[in-house]
């Protein structure tokens, strides 16, 4: 999501155009401005693109030197011209747009309507308007400081109110944002591209800190009013390095993005001492829940991969068959559906057109659709049964990432909540909850180490062909390492599960061949030791993932890197970071796109 405002002597509307545009790379499906116009504060939103909201205005302008502006990717809510920001109340005197989530929005909704306000959206941004317009007793930035208080979550805001048609008051907590110092004009912004146009001189605010910006300067408080001091910096950065966040490549922000996307999938869903999860979407009652016999996942590509491990976790934890299918293959396989049957259905973009087609088809015969999607409002989610939203935010790099990790954790979620209603004990429940809440950190322990892959990456990124191997939990992993690499690298790597091997790939092996093993200390490490010697024997090299020393190994790995240990079933999560690096780095290092691969589209909406 993007936040654009402007005060100063331009007109304001194609300045936050302008803006907006340069935050779509974020991810947009709808968008707004809200421009003072001498009575109070005038609104143009639409559903869509950025360019559907300047048709809205070259019908309609709107005139006047002061506005704030939004690009919004839904969280809450579908992405309709409804939910869109700015958000007003119904005498237009308050403007809000809002990056992050209110997480009490519910109770606080519930007490203002108590109290005789009307909503006009289904988001959790609109209870800020009402806060601040009951709050406002003639100072705005008064009535921001107790609406915050009042609030829980996260937000970078810019607030705007008909009585002072001079003012932008912004704040922030868990969500950028900055003031852009211009020539007798302020901006407002969420991310620096919006203004980089007009100035590079920014004030960064922190957490807990807000501005107020006028025509004729800017001041920082804290939430107490309390003045705070910020310096200027200076922004030397390029338009497209700072999209990517200083990043080389959207993918590598992506992959260094999973502490925090993995900590969005879960925040307010585990409850730690109970083991169990909290999936607002899922519309199945407990009866329901318990009625299931059987769970068909269906997906493409990387979320197919993700699929498999769903499958392991339901069959160990819940105890319940699952069959995994190729969304493609399922679509034209006369499948089997009992009403007792649930069907889920897992997309980052929501639009893949196999991925829909066989979750229409299963709807058709009567399943229960569950989709497990990133993209907001998408086809997919709109037309499920119910659902576990990703939260991972916009994925720019064709080849998946954060999304992957992400539905790993939804599937774990889910898995938790069913096992814990059929027979999981809650010592279990608990240690795979405290297991997921650990993730976040864990992950970062290994993109820390990004240098230990790159190094890696620069002894086999000449190599011709890659096999990667791995057990249980994480033959998934194989596969998904894989894919990585031949996506971006277009270096041929197959997955196999690591005992197959000697059925066949094991003729491939001499000593070019790099042999990536998945070998953490889990239920089936003895035996995946056993495939590397096998490995070892005809003089492949092997790269190997594991959690810790072992004297069985001594001597058979090439190369090993350490991810820290986890629950048996969270193990591909930490072992497909590593991957993931390796694919990047290797393809970086032979000059490949890696951001937008030959051939490939981020989302197929094809047969
Ligand atoms: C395309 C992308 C893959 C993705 C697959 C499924 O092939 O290149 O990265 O895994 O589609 O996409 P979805 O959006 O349904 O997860």
């Amino acid at each position: 999501c993007g936040i654009v405002g402007y005060v100063g002597p331009r007109a304001a509307t194609p300045l936050l155009i302008e803006g907006l545009k340069r935050l779509e790379y974020r991810g947009y499906d709808s968008a707004g401005v809200a421009v003072m116009n001498g009575k109070g504060v005038e609104t143009r939103k639409a559903a869509g693109k950025i360019s559907r909201l300047e048709s809205a205005l070259s019908s309609a302008p709107v005139h006047g030197t002061l506005g704030i502006a939004h690009t919004r990717w839904a969280t809450h809510g579908p992405p309709t011209e409804r939910n869109a920001h700015p958000h007003v109340d119904e005498h237009h005197q308050v403007a809000v747009v809002h990056n992050g989530i209110i997480e009490n929005a519910p109770a606080l909704r519930t007490l203002l309507e108590k109290t005789g306000h009307t909503f006009s959206s289904e988001t959790d941004t609109e209870v800020l308007v009402h806060l601040i317009e009951s709050a406002y007793d003639g100072n705005l930035e008064d009535a921001v400081i107790e609406a915050l208080h009042l609030v829980d979550g996260t937000y970078g805001i810019a607030v705007m109110h008909g009585k002072e048609p001079n003012k932008i008051v912004a704040a922030r907590k868990g969500s950028p944002l900055l003031v852009g110092l211009g020539d007798g004009e302020y901006f407002v912004a969420s991310d620096v591209s919006a203004i980089l146009a007009h100035t590079r001189d920014v004030v960064y605010l922190e957490d807990g800190e807000m501005a107020v910006v006028t025509r004729d300067g800017y001041r920082i408080c804290d939430l107490n009013a309390r003045p705070v001091d910020r310096q200027v910096s200076r922004i030397d950065w390029d338009l497209d390095q700072i999209e990517r966040g200083g990043f080389a490549h959207f993918m590598l922000k992506e992959i260094f993005e999973q502490p925090q996307t993995l900590e969005n999938t879960m925040r307010g869903r585990l409850i730690l001492e109970e083991g169990f999860t909290k999936l607002g979407g899922l519309n199945l009652t407990k009866e329901e829940l318990l009625a299931i016999d059987s769970v068909v996942i269906t997906a493409c590509g990387t979320s197919w991969h993700s699929a498999l491990i769903g499958e392991m976790m339901i069959e160990e934890l819940c105890r319940i068959p699952v069959e995994v299918e190729y969304a493609s293959e399922y679509r034209y396989k006369n499948p089997i559906v009992t009403p007792n049957t649930l069907v889920i259905v897992i997309s980052q973009s929501g639009e893949t057109a196999d991925t829909l087609a066989a979750m229409r088809e299963a709807k058709r015969r009567g399943a229960r659709t569950l989709g497990l999607v990133n993209v907001v409002g998408s086809t997919i989610a709109r037309e499920d049964d119910g659902g576990i939203y990703l939260h991972a935010g916009p994925e720019i790099g064709v080849a998946s990432t954060k999304a992957f990790t992400s539905q790993v954790v939804a599937l774990a979620l889910f898995t938790l909540k069913l096992a814990r209603l059929r027979n999981l004990s809650v010592e279990q429940g608990r240690r795979i909850a405290q297991a997921l809440a650990e993730l976040p950190a864990q992950v970062q322990s290994i993109i820390e180490r990004a240098d230990e892959i790159e190094a890696l990456a620069e002894q086999f990124k000449s190599a011709h062909n890659f096999l990667y191997l791995g057990r249980g939990y994480n033959f998934p992993t194989a596969l998904e390492g894989a894919l990585k690499l031949k996506e971006i690298s277009y270096i041929h790597a197959e997955g196999y599960p690591a005992a197959e091997m000697k059925h066949g790939p094991i003729a491939l092996i001499d000593d070019l061949m790099p042999v990536v093993v998945v070998a953490p200390h889990d239920a089936v490490f003895d035996k995946v030791t056993s495939n590397i010697q096998e490995v070892k024997a005809r003089k492949g090299r092997v790269i190997a993932i594991t959690t810790r020393e072992e004297p069985a190994l001594k001597g058979q790995l090439d190369y090993e890197f350490r991810i820290p240990e986890t629950v048996d079933m969270l193990t591909p999560i930490l072992a497909s970071i590593p991957l993931q690096l390796l694919a990047y780095y290797i393809a970086v290092k032979r000059g490949c796109n890696v951001d937008q691969p030959r051939n490939l589209a981020k989302s197929v909406t094809v047969e």
